[in-house]
């Protein structure tokens, strides 16, 4: 993680060095000037976002782990996802079990999962005419089983481990940090659940994410 982490910092870090002595350099016109100060920003944004989805990905529970409705939260999370400029060529489908289930997580972060799940599945497609994803959630013995799939390339059976691992990305640079599927992974074991690739019946990446039901476990909500 340590390598990861001066990896993905230390490259901007490098480059905003480079750019404050050209600044310092009396004789750059001006409008050079402006162009490297707006890079100088774009990099730090980028250390700063960098660092917010670290601590995200340290930091455990910092909502109240209660007992969410799991149909809610993929509702909620495709209601965000559908505006975004990466669904526009992509059909969201919902396939939520009428039965209420409600599971023990962190309602905003549980969101968030999903949230993340969905993008990452829009964003494999990126590069497709058109594409799917859908959004499920099932009833299983013990737990509930919400899954996000899509129509997409999928994930090479060598990948299957590294992708959860942080700072891992097959997406150009400055596009992806890599820190997604590690944070979604944190969280979700975090509420006693799991993470796991499944086979999607769309022809590309099935991610499925079980969560305990609210009530199986000792504490309650
Ligand atoms: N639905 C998907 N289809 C294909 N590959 C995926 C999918 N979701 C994730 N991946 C792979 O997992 C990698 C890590 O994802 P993630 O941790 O969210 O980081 P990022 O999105 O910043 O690359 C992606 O770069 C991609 O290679
Ligand atoms: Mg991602």
């Amino acid at each position: 993680l340590a390598a990861g982490i001066a990896h993905e910092v230390g490259n901007p870090l490098a480059a905003l060095v480079g750019f404050v002595q050209l600044l310092s350099n009396d004789r750059i016109p001006e409008a050079k000037k402006k162009e490297v100060h707006e890079r100088l920003e774009k990099e730090l944004n980028r250390i700063g976002e960098i660092i917010g989805r670290l601590l995200a990905y340290a930091r455990p529970a910092r909502e109240a782990v209660v007992a969410v409705d799991a149909a809610e939260s993929a509702r909620s999370a495709a209601e965000l996802v559908r505006a975004d400029r990466v669904f526009r060529t992509v059909d969201l489908e919902l396939e939520l079990d009428e039965k209420v289930m409600t599971v023990r997580a962190e309602p905003n972060a549980l969101r968030q999962v999903l949230v993340n799940l969905l993008l990452n599945a829009a964003e494999a497609m990126e590069d497709l005419e058109r594409g799917t994803v859908r959004v499920g959630l099932v009833a299983r013995r013990r737990h509930a089983l919400l899954y996000v799939e899509d129509s997409g390339p999928g994930i090479p059976s060598e990948l299957r481990h590294e992708i959860f691992e942080p700072f891992f990305t097959t997406r150009e640079v400055g596009k992806g940090t890599g820190l997604g599927l590690s944070v979604c992974h944190g969280l979700v074991r975090g509420w006693g659940g799991d993470i796991r690739l499944g086979t999607s019946s769309l022809g590309g990446a099935r991610f499925e994410v079980e969560l305990p039901f609210s009530g199986s476990g000792q504490e309650t909500p």
